[in-house]
């Protein structure tokens, strides 16, 4: 029989011949090999009994080489495991030549791991961060489908900017040399391949929004793109986005619904988990003591999650935050890098990292943020100046959900993309919602790396997807 590393580590398989495949991670004193296949953040002992097997095949027992073993089950002689395997066969399947292969049996960088990421999932630190990547990704479709939500996808290619940012990534299949130009000497895209010039998506929103006034409750879980020039450790140019929208609920629905979603995706990988957020916890425990004492975080990894999971998010309203803020240490040492002088002003990261890891310390959702600094379609409430938007920060990562209850009137919605410039036309179907059986709606969107990233407590967004892409950057 054929097993996993975590099938023998876990369950009762004892002195039974067995077979098993994986990659060597360490070889030691021509008798200890480190085996690991990926099912587990543990490694197998296995023991080669060096007198009777080939010199030639123990010389390629080398890191990285791929291996099929055969042999048998025992209690571990030595210490560090309770386990092992009795080699009584071994052969190479893939040879790694030691000299070469970049996946040394010691610390590398993570930048070091970034220029190999085809490697990286070979160490123990990415294998666990994907493994909760990917049990992460399997709760959220499993809250949503015990919730009664159907799965829509949304398109990749479309025609609208759903955030009015223009910040979009064009597809287009013109030849770039030498594109057919209109009478105005613009590029034609009425001869592209649509018909009409288009983009990848950066949410699938409004989509969502047409499957919510008919299915009632809908997400997506897809891949979005953004071409913002954001050279940071919480951006990339093409993220996974959730992105719930339910018909009949309002923004106070809207808020209870995402702290319950995040709350129960976290509580899964608590529970399924354990061992590679045990991991992943003593990595940063190990990362924190080599920090001075002033600058180490007050909770461990995992103290972090079940405090989230544990503890209500705080809700604030955008204009006690500016209240805050204006009153706050910083502001008024002029610490922040753009001083908070007057109600209006648009939140930067700073100030949201002050409000939920100085001031707060929790989660924290605001809300009624000022229209004129939040997207089109956000509902606008009765004081005529505020709309009723969400967007809920966490601690280490700032924003995480953006989301809120959408502009169901025809009216107030066409008045609004008429002084933003946003033609009718491309957004024809859009207004349709709200000719025909319009109703209150709202949604959110999260993003799923900003999620891993506080699942895994890694710091830098390029190291929670597999292969990132962001400026001058699409490798692999
Ligand atoms: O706040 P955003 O822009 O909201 C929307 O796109 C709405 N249409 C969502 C909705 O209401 N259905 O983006 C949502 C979230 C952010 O809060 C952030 O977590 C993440 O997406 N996000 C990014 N993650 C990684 N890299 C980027 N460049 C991101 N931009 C946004
Ligand atoms: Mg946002």
């Amino acid at each position: 029989m054929s097993y996993t590393v975590s099938q023998l580590l876990t369950q009762d398989i004892t002195f039974q011949p067995l077979e098993i495949k994986g990659w060597v991670r360490g070889f030691r004193s021509n008798r200890f090999i480190a085996l690991n296949d990926g099912s587990t953040i543990n490694n197998i002992q296995c023991v080669v009994d060096f007198e009777n097997t080939d010199e030639a095949i123990l010389k390629r027992i080398t890191t990285g080489a791929a291996v099929h073993i055969k042999g048998e089950l025992v209690e571990s002689q030595g210490k560090g495991q309770k386990v092992e395997i009795q080699v009584s066969s071994i052969e190479i399947l893939g040879d790694s030549d030691p000299e070469e292969y970049p996946i040394q049996p010691k610390k590398h960088t993570f930048e070091f791991l970034r220029e190999n990421a085809h490697l990286r999932t070979r160490t123990n630190t990415f294998s666990a961060v994907m493994r909760l990547r990917s049990s992460l990704s399997f709760a959220i479709h499993k809250y949503f489908n015990e919730n009664g939500f159907y799965y829509m996808h949304t398109p990749i290619i479309t025609g609208s900017d759903a955030e009015g940012a223009g910040e979009m990534f064009r597809v287009s299949s013109l030849d770039a040399k030498n594109p057919p130009l209109d009478d105005h000497g613009n590029v034609d895209y009425k001869k592209d391949f649509f018909g009409k010039e288009t983009n990848l998506t950066v949410s699938g929103q409004l989509e969502a929004e047409t499957f919510a006034m008919s299915l009632g409750k809908v997400y997506t879980f897809g891949p979005t793109f953004r071409a913002e020039n954001s050279n940071t450790s919480r951006h990339l140019s093409e993220f996974w986005m959730i992105e719930p929208e339910v018909a009949f609920m309002d923004l106070a629905g809207n808020m209870d619904l995402a702290e319950d979603f995040m709350k129960s995706v976290l509580r899964y990988v608590l529970e399924h988990n354990l061992e590679d957020l045990e991991f992943l916890n003593k990595r940063l425990l190990d990362e924190e003591k080599t920090k001075p004492q002033a600058q180490r975080s007050e909770m461990s990894l995992i103290e972090k999650i079940k405090f989230v999971v544990d503890n209500n998010f705080k809700r604030v309203s955008y204009t006690e935050a500016i209240d805050i803020l204006k009153n706050s240490k910083p502001n008024k040492k002029k610490k922040f890098n753009y001083i908070i002088e007057e109600w209006g002003a648009d939140l930067q990261s700073e100030h949201e990292r002050f409000l939920v890891e100085k001031h707060f310390k929790c989660p924290v959702i605001l809300f009624d943020y000022p229209a004129n600094i939040k997207a089109f379609y956000m509902r606008l409430n009765e004081d005529g100046k505020t709309v009723r938007a969400m967007d809920i920060l966490f601690p280490g990562i700032g924003e995480m959900v953006g989301g809120s209850q959408r502009e169901e009137r025809l009216d107030v919605l066409k008045e609004k993309m008429k002084a933003l410039d946003i033609p009718e036309e491309e957004l024809w179907w859009y207004l349709d919602l709200r000719k025909y059986g319009t109703a209150v709606h709202s949604g959110f969107g999260l993003g799923f790396e900003r999620l891993v990233m506080f699942a895994t407590g890694m710091g830098n967004i390029r190291d929670v997807i597999p292969y990132p892409r962001t400026p001058q950057n699409a490798e692999f």
